[in-house]
């Protein structure tokens, strides 16, 4: 199947919000009604907090039971830390949703070694996925935020994981915090069946021109992430997609 992108645009954050969650909720389903399960991996950050709740106040019924829970990145910090993606998903979806604690693949980020926690994350995958070597992990869906600097999930510009086309996780160094973020890299983002990202707010409207409609070189990370053979689906409100000309 072609990669095709798709860009929808929504009122107000709250109405992007739900037009997710409903995105979320078809998607999982046909992958539950294909293969018996969804396999997705969340986004960090402040923007999809407000989807993870509404997941939880509004999907409690959803599938939980047959869905399995990634971290598209994370920081190198312990779960319980104030800047710990997991730590955000677990207070707004986790703890409020029934589903199997086996089934959430948590990043080992309170590993000391950055380096140690992506190379065992890498191996969770492998082993869930079940990979022969030469194969990349293929997600039913892959929640994506994006930074006013064009970066995605840890992907920030002249970072070292930008070249990484082998590994799935790395850990990657990013000057700006002086910190190592653990990070899918490339390959498993472009192997997903659908990428969904999300952005709010007019202070990314520049920036997602950019990576929607400008010709960048080099591209920006965000602008990177085309599944080769899955769905790119870009969510908006309509502050975020204020510069933009189609
Ligand atoms: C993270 C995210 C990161 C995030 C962007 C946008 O760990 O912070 O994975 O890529 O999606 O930084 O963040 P906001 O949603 O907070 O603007």
């Amino acid at each position: 199947m072609p990669a095709t992108r798709t860009v929808e645009v929504l009122p107000t954050p709250a109405d992007l919000f739900h037009a997710a969650a409903d995105e979320f909720v078809r998607v999982g389903n046909a992958a539950i009604a294909r293969h018996d399960r969804f396999t997705v991996a969340l986004a960090g950050g402040s923007t999809p907090k407000s989807l993870y709740s509404l997941l939880a106040k509004e999907h409690a019924r959803f599938t939980w039971r047959k869905t399995f829970l990634f971290f598209g990145d994370e920081r190198h910090v312990p779960p319980d830390h104030p800047d710990s993606n997991y730590r955000m998903v677990n207070e707004s979806l986790l703890s409020k949703i029934s589903m199997p604690p086996k089934h959430v693949y948590r990043v080992p980020a309170e590993n000391r070694d950055a380096h140690a926690a992506a190379a065992e994350y890498e191996d969770d995958l492998r082993r869930f996925f079940q990979l022969k070597p030469s194969d990349f992990p293929r997600f039913d869906l892959i929640l994506l935020g994006m930074g006013t600097d064009g970066h995605t999930a840890s992907l920030f510009p002249n970072s070292q994981a930008l070249k990484e086309q082998s590994r799935f996780v790395v850990a990657n160094f990013v000057e700006k915090f002086n910190a190592y973020r653990i990070t899918f890299t490339y390959p498993v983002l472009n192997h997903a069946e659908e990428v969904m990202f999300l952005a709010i707010g007019a202070d990314k409207a520049p920036m997602v021109s950019q990576v929607l409609e400008g010709e960048n070189s080099p591209p920006y990370p965000a602008q990177r992430v085309r599944p080769a053979d899955g769905r790119l689906l870009w969510m908006l409100d309509e502050a975020a997609a204020d510069r933009l000309t189609s």
